[in-house]
């Protein structure tokens, strides 16, 4: 692709003169006062099935079955005969979100007319996520492509090399642990409010069930829709997304410096994960180095702020936040043409400022032609 200078002719230039070429990730510069975060509000939500077909509906929604306090699950069963993996090669990019806005746009309130969406930036959760933790992250960088098409600005992250690499050169040991996270879900939901969990099924890990959340931060309208693992299977539970639960996986703590690692490394990415859709609850299953769920323990998302407290020099919810917040205006200031067929491409490695390149027809581009033709009907 074509990388259009930043210097290029002034009247017409992808980007104005006066917007800042970088954003430094300084953690003090971001610990002032919590900004404005909007409850989040459920505005729909889809599923996509074991072919990763996409349906506007709840069917692969799942509920959590409490399991016993030391449930003795194994994970490391049926990695081998009863494990379906997607093909993490395909890009999908923001497509899914993207076929759910078609499908659903009456409910995302309008602006001008019909034809914008009500919101300044339309994403996944995942990918804020990782600017929520950038300011504590020392390994592992990220690129975020932008486009601007009727006002609303698309994110959409595309794989670093880095990142590539690591994919095509995990260890077999890896790639079995990563089906573990999926195998306590088998062993904690069920597919029926009423029913259990069926540990002799298949994990397939194509299937997903998704929300899509409104809310804003700062001056922000955001648009994004994450994953959901399962929902608390009591009808009278508050509605969506406070119903929702995340599980995760651990390895177990035996040590302080292992509680210390827990506390300063994972809870700032669970907490990150679950607090930007309202998701109240993270329930944990810790596990040994065999693979066999030792103990469950759920916790708060609102609680994990207190319970890092003592951690010195720990991370901090304010400065991911207010991070997060000055990315957003950044891209604000330096996306200024209104062209799907542009991509600002940000990027970011540890240790230095975000910046950014411009890309016209280039391998980047990722809204694609079937939602550009539809949004401008
Ligand atoms: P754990 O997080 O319990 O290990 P999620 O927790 O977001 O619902 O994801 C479910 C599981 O997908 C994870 O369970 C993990 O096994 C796998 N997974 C998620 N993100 C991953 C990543 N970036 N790299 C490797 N595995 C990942
Ligand atoms: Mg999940
Ligand atoms: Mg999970």
């Amino acid at each position: 692709g074509e990388e259009t200078s930043k210097r290029a002719r002034p009247d017409n230039a992808p980007s104005p003169a006066s917007a800042p070429r970088s954003l430094s990730v300084r953690r003090q510069l971001y610990d002032r006062h919590f900004p404005v975060y909007k409850q989040p509000v459920e505005v729909g939500h889809f599923s996509l099935d074991s072919g990763r077909n996409f349906f506007s509906d709840a069917r692969q929604l799942r509920y959590y079955a409490a399991p016993r306090r030391s449930p003795g699950f194994d994970l490391r069963d049926g990695y081998r005969d009863r494990f379906v993996k997607r093909d993490d090669g395909v890009k999908e990019r923001l497509d899914h979100v993207l076929r759910w806005i078609l499908a659903n746009r009456s409910k995302v309130e309008c602006r001008d007319g019909a034809r914008a969406l009500g919101v300044d930036f339309v994403t996944w959760r995942g990918h804020l996520t990782k600017l929520l933790t950038t300011p504590y992250e020392t390994q592992e960088g990220w690129l975020l492509a932008v486009s601007k098409l009727d006002g609303t600005l698309y994110i959409s992250e595309v794989e670093t090399e880095d990142a590539r690499r690591n994919r095509e050169n995990r260890t077999e040991r890896h790639e079995e642990m990563m089906y573990w996270g999926y195998k306590f879900e088998q062993y904690a939901c069920a597919d029926d409010p009423h029913g259990s969990p069926d540990p002799d099924g298949v994990v397939n890990t194509n299937e997903a069930f998704c929300t899509v959340v409104q809310t804003r931060l700062s001056e922000h309208k955001l648009l994004f829709s994450g994953e959901v693992d399962c929902r608390d299977r009591n009808p009278s539970a508050p509605p969506p997304p406070a119903c929702y639960i995340e599980l995760k996986t651990s390895a177990e703590i035996h040590t302080p410096k292992q509680r210390s690692n827990f506390h300063r490394y994972k809870l700032l990415k669970w907490w990150a994960q679950s607090f930007l859709p309202g998701v109240p609850q993270i329930v944990a299953g810790f596990r040994d180095h065999d693979g066999k769920v030792v103990s469950v323990e759920t916790f708060q998302t609102s609680g994990i702020s207190h319970l890092i407290k003592n951690e010195y020099n720990c991370w901090k919810p304010t400065v991911c936040m207010n991070f997060c917040s000055d990315f957003l205006s950044f891209v604000k200031t330096v996306v200024r043409v209104d062209d799907s067929r542009l991509v600002y491409l940000f990027s970011w490695d540890p240790h230095r400022d975000v910046s950014y390149s411009i890309h016209r027809d280039s391998e980047y581009t990722f809204l694609p032609d079937w939602y550009i033709k539809e949004m401008s009907r």
